[in-house]
Parts: C-alpha cells; structure tokens; sequence
C-alpha cells in the first residue's frame, strides 16, 4: 500500500455498508455453489446410472465427462454474453439452465436425454464460472477485492461439501441403495432434482443485485453506474473522478469480441495477448496438479488404504472439510499478503502431498490395499495436498481471473482462461483412470512435475494485483 502510482480515489474507496457489498458478493457467489454442487452430485448417481442403462465404465465415463464440455462451452460464450447484455442477464440465464437442468436429469425417458440435460447444466456451470468471478471483481472496492473474489472459491467448495452431504441423507432415505425409493423417485433422480433448490434461489437473488457499473459505462448509463457505485465503494470517493477514470480506461475501447484477445501480431493469426497466456497457463496449472482426481474418484483412494466402501462417504467428506478450512485461511489471507505468495507456498505444499502420494502408491497393494504405513502416508498425503490447494490455487486463480485483465477484455479473457480449465478439466479426469491403471505413482509423478512447474510460472509470469485498482490492470 506505499505505491504513489495508484488513483488514491480508487484505492481509498471504502464501502458506507459493508454488509450489502458482502450481500451482493454472496448472492453472485451462489453461481459458485451451483458449480461446485453440480460437478460433484452426479458422483452418488454413478453406479445407479450404470445399472438402470445397463452401460460400461467407458460409456459412463462419457455420460459424467460429458457435462464439462457442456461447461467449456458455457465459459466460452459467457464472456460476450455478459459484455452484450450485461452481467445480471448473464446470470439469469445461468439460472434458468440450471433449473430445467436439474428437472430434465432428473426425469430422463432415455440415456441420451439424461446426457443432454447434462450437457445443459454445464453450460450452466460454465457460465457461472466466468459471471461470478467477473461481477464481483467488478463491485469490489480494491482493498477488499481479494477476500470478495474469494467467495466464489468458497461457495465452490461449500456446493461440493452440501452435495455429499445430501446425497448421503438422500441414499439413507432410500435404505442405502441409489435405486432405492424416495418420494416416488428412485434416490440418484432426488439428488440430480434437488438442485432445483439452489437454481430457483440463485434466479430470485440476481433480480436483488445491481448491475456491474463497469458493464453500464460501457453501454453509457453514467448516472446508474454512479448510483451503484456509491453503494459499493462509498460516497466518500469522488464519484464523478471514479467515473471518469473508468470511462477513461475504457476508451477507444469496444465491446470485447474474441479478435481483442488477439495480440495484432500476425494479422489477425492465432496469437493471444501474452495477459491471455497466462490466465490460461493460471487455469491450465490448477488443474493439471490433479485437484480433481482428489474429489472425483476419492473412493478409489480411500479403498485402496483399507476403508471398506460405505465408510468411503465420511472420508470424502473430511477432504471436502479440509477444502473448506484451507479457503478459509485462503480468504484471510488473500488481500494481506497478496495473491503471488499465497499460490507459491500452496505450489510447495502440493509438491510435498503429491510426492509422497507418489511414494505411497509405488507399493505394490495387497488384497487391493497398501502396507500399513505407505496406507497412512497416502492418507495423509492427499489431505496435506488438498489442504495447501485450497489454500492457494483454489482461491488464487479465481480471483486472479476476475481481476486481472483490463476492462475492455476481461469478460472475453475471462471466458477464454475458464474454458480452457473446463478443457484442462475433462482432460485430467478423463485421463485419469487409464493413467491410474497403468500406473498410479507415475500418476502421482506427473501431478508433481505440475505442481513444481508452477512455481517458475508464477515466479515469471504472474504480476501481483493485490490493491490495485482494476483500472490498473492491462
Ligand atoms: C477450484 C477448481 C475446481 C475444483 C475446486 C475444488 O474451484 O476450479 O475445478 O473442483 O477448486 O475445491
């Protein structure tokens, strides 16, 4: 906070209420829950979707990764979306997907139909992805960005952690069988239709919420703009000078298309402003370190150290926990020491958890399980590596992408570094059982080799955002 090149009108900006700024972040947020309930409910559905359609690991392997090319496409287009019709829209959308997602999975008449409306739902999540980070980014005076950016993260990891719990009191209600009866359904329909719950709560709370006053001074209603502005950042500011400054840094600009992420070389050729680089290089890391390996086939873990499969859900569970405690501190932490720091101590903190999942798992299992001690090391390694994730990288990249590009591209940016995380997504947990089969060490190996990499990324690439102002940006 000693830099003089920053706009004191900017930086001094504090909220009158800051309880309506953490308001509106929450209720933007609830696109995160929905993500992160979304990508994991389907997980108490698996083995009942096999049954009932009578199809192979391959098969339903596609049925479940399918939805994250449903949610690559969704980021994709979100982007210009959101620049066209504004932030608020953007999320009603989402919303309504959402909804007729959760019915249509839930009542499916063929296998087709219920990958169909997965599809749908991950356009949904992709969406969302881009649109929560954006908006708050948006709203957010700079000294609080971070901890608001967080949000998302955290009503992630909260989606991922009420999902299991659900669908555990769902399957307990159906006597411990997902294709046992609950209120008329079979239990896997309830908990792919219970997400109506949080879809329809998500619509109401995006009519209670401003429009972005950045996206209204680039479709010129100045003196809206200022009114939100005054909510979120205080009337203290000069609000004229603040809107100004943003009308200037967006000047000469247009809407973000797909060709202003393009950095002019090559007329027109392939080439991404190096800003675009590296939000997709900041996506493509958070991935590839295996984080979802760790929530999407947990049960595969926990087996293979001796827990017999029913008591697989309450370990699950305490990596979901965990995920919670790191975001936590993550959130805590994040506008105080900066963004830079937190995701290179997360980078060490992963390589030592992977390296040792890497050893553990170098044992060769018997009667399917390790010996004693690599069974514990593996144990605790996994929770080590999702603890320092969480910590960093899960929060981290978030806020990183909602903030980091200027104005004129971020929504379009945005949308291109979060598909390419759904792509970096289907990729690690498509891959992951073949590689598993071949061999789980050399799994371990190559998540570490990420994790290490990502540290001289960061080091090189990644500029510190923590303060300023997201007129600074660029
Ligand atoms: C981040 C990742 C997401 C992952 C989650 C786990 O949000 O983007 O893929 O499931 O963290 O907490």
């Amino acid at each position: 906070m000693t830099s003089t090149a920053k706009p004191p009108s900017a930086r001094e900006a504090h909220p009158d209420h800051l309880g309506h700024v953490i308001f509106i972040t929450a209720a933007a947020a609830m696109g995160g829950f929905l993500f992160g309930y979304d990508s994991s409910v389907i997980n108490g559905a698996v083995e009942a979707i096999r049954d009932r359609y009578d199809i192979g690991s391959g098969t339903l392997a596609q049925v479940i990764a399918i939805a994250l090319i449903g949610c690559a496409i969704g980021a994709a287009t979100a982007g210009r979306i959101a620049d066209r019709i504004g932030r608020i829209r953007c999320m009603q959308i989402a919303a309504v997907l959402f909804t007729i997602s959760a019915v249509g999975s839930a009542l499916p008449f063929a296998l087709w139909d219920l990958a169909f409306w997965r599809i749908i739902g991950g356009f949904g999540i992709g969406m969302a992805s881009v649109i929560g980070p954006a908006y708050i980014a948006e709203v957010s005076p700079p000294a609080y960005r971070g901890r608001l950016g967080s949000f998302q993260q955290a009503a992630i990891v909260v989606g991922i952690a009420i999902s299991q719990l659900v669908n555990y009191g769902i399957l307990q209600a159906a006597g411990g069988e997902q294709r046992g009866e609950v209120l008329g359904l079979e239990a896997w329909q309830v908990m792919l239709g219970v997400m109506v719950i949080p879809a329809v709560l998500y619509g109401m709370l995006s009519f209670a919420i401003p429009e972005s006053p950045r996206f209204l001074i680039s479709v010129g209603k100045d003196a809206k703009a200022k009114e939100i502005l005054a909510e979120v950042e205080g009337t203290k500011v000069d609000l004229d000078a603040r809107v100004a400054e943003i009308e200037h840094a967006m000047k000469s600009e247009h809407k973000s298309t797909f060709k202003d992420l393009l950095s002019g070389k090559g007329n027109g050729g392939l080439y991404f402003k190096p800003i675009v680089w590296i939000g997709i290089g900041l996506s493509v890391f958070q991935q590839f370190v295996g984080i979802n390996v760790a929530f999407y086939y947990s049960s595969t873990l926990w087996q293979s150290v001796g827990v017999n499969p029913t008591d697989s859900f309450f370990y699950s569970f305490t990596t979901s926990i965990i995920n919670i405690v790191g975001t936590v501190i993550a959130m805590l932490l994040v506008d105080r020491v900066g963004r830079k720091p937190l995701a290179l101590v997360g980078s060490a903190g992963m390589v030592i958890g992977l390296a040792l999942e890497a050893w553990a798992f170098s044992y060769d299992l018997v009667d399917g399980k390790l010996p004693a001690t690599q069974g514990w090391v593996a144990l605790i390694a996994a929770h080590f590596f999702v603890l320092f994730f969480a910590l960093s990288w899960g929060v981290v990249v978030w806020v990183f992408l909602g903030e980091m590009f200027p104005n004129k591209i971020r929504a379009a940016a945005l949308g291109v570094a979060a598909s390419a995380q759904w792509i970096a997504n289907w990729a690690i947990t498509a891959s992951f059982p073949s590689l598993a089969d071949w061999n789980l060490s050399g799994t371990y190996v190559i998540y570490t080799i990420f994790a290490a990499l990502s540290i001289p990324f960061v080091l090189k690439f990644v500029k510190e955002t923590k303060g300023k102002a997201l007129e600074e940006m660029g």
